[in-house]
C-alpha cells in the first residue's frame, strides 16, 4: 500500500475554507481578501465602514468568489461575536482569520514641535487598542470557534515596527511588539491545549505606501518622498516600498496546511529591511 501524499502545490489548496478578514475594507486587507478568495475560500470581510467592506465583498465575488461583507468595530466584543455567528451561519465554520485591523495616528506621532512626552494618553491608548486589543478580541472570538473544530490558522498583522521600532510611532511601535508576542502566547496556549492544528502567525510588513502613512512618506503637496521615506529605502536593501500583493505568498502559506508544521513564527516581508545593517 502507498502511502498517501498530497502534491506539493495541494498543500496550498484553501478551497471551501471559510475566511474571515477583519480590516478586509483596508489597503493591505483588502489585497488579502482577494487572494484568499481568489484561492477558492469563502471569505467574510469585516471592516467599521460598512460601504468599504460591502466594496471589496462584492469584488470578491464579481471575480467568481464568494465575498460577505460585515460592518462591525473589532473593538466591541458583542458585536464581533454576533457577527462570527451570522458568518457562521452564512459562510459556515471560520477556519482562517487574519487580524489585519489596526495602524498608527498622527496624534500619538513624535514631531519636532511635540515630543513623547507630550503626547495625549487618550491617542496613545487608541494606537494600542486598535492593534493590539482588536487582535487579542479577534483571536478570543474567531479562535473559539476553532478550538469547536479543533483545527484553524490565524494570522496576525505586525509590523517591522514591533520588531525593530521605528523613530516617532512609540505606541504604535509597542503594539505591534505586543502583537507578536501575543501570537507566540497564542500559539502555545491553543497547540497544547486545544489542537496542534490550530495555528497562530505573524506577518510583519515593512513599508507599504497606504493611506496611513501617507503622511508620514510622502510631501503633502508634491507627493515627493519625504527624508524619512528616503531613509527607509537606502535600508531597503530592494530598494522600494512594499506593494499589497508582496504579502499574498506569504498569506497564502500560513494560511493553508503547506505551513502544517509552522506557528509562532513572524515573518517579515520588508525587502530586507530586517537584515540590512546599513553599511
Ligand atoms: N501600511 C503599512 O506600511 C503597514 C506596514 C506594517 C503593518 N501594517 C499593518 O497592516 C494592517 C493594515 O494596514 P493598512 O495600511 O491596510 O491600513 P488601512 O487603514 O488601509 O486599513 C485598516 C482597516 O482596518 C479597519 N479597522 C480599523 N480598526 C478597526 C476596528 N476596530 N474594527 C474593524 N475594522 C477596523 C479600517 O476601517 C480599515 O479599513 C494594520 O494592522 C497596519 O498596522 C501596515
Amino acid at each position: 500500500m502507498g502511502e498517501e501524499r498530497t502534491t506539493a502545490m495541494g498543500r496550498f489548496d484553501i478551497h471551501d475554507e471559510t475566511a474571515v478578514v477583519i480590516g478586509g475594507s483596508g489597503v493591505l486587507g483588502r489585497a488579502m481578501a482577494y487572494a484568499l478568495g481568489e484561492a477558492g475560500a469563502r471569505v467574510a470581510v469585516i471592516g467599521r465602514s460598512a460601504e468599504a467592506a460591502q466594496q471589496v465583498a462584492a469584488r470578491i465575488t464579481s471575480a467568481g468568489g464568494v465575498g460577505r461583507s460585515y460592518a462591525c468595530d473589532a473593538q466591541d466584543r458583542p458585536l464581533l461575536e454576533a457577527t462570527a455567528r451570522e458568518i457562521a451561519e452564512t459562510l459556515g465554520p471560520v477556519t482562517i482569520l487574519v487580524n489585519a485591523a489596526g495602524g498608527n495616528s498622527p496624534e500619538a506621532t513624535t514631531t519636532p514641535e511635540r515630543s513623547f512626552f507630550a503626547l495625549d494618553p487618550v491617542a496613545l491608548r487608541s494606537v494600542v487598542d486598535g492593534n493590539l486589543l482588536t487582535s487579542l478580541i479577534g483571536c478570543q472570538v474567531f479562535g473559539e470557534g476553532m478550538t469547536r473544530i479543533g483545527r484553524g490558522s490565524i494570522i496576525n498583522i505586525a509590523s517591522m515596527s514591533g520588531l525593530r521600532p521605528l523613530t516617532r510611532v512609540p505606541a504604535y511601535s509597542a503594539a505591534k511588539a505586543g502583537v507578536i508576542n501575543f501570537t507566540q502566547w497564542l500559539a502555545a496556549y491553543l497547540a497544547q491545549g486545544y489542537s496542534p492544528q490550530i495555528r497562530v502567525n505573524a506577518i510583519a510588513p515593512g513599508f507599504f505606501l497606504t493611506e496611513q502613512n501617507r503622511y508620514l512618506l510622502t510631501d503633502r503637496e508634491s507627493g515627493a518622498p519625504t527624508p524619512r521615506a528616503q531613509t527607509i529605502l537606502a535600508h531597503t536593501p530592494m530598494g522600494r516600498l512594499g506593494a499589497p500583493d508582496d504579502l499574498i505568498g506569504t498569506l497564502l502559506w500560513l494560511a493553508s496546511p503547506a505551513s502544517a508544521f509552522v506557528t509562532g513564527i513572524v515573518v517579515p516581508v520588508d525587502g530586507g529591511f530586517s537584515a540590512f545593517g546599513s553599511v
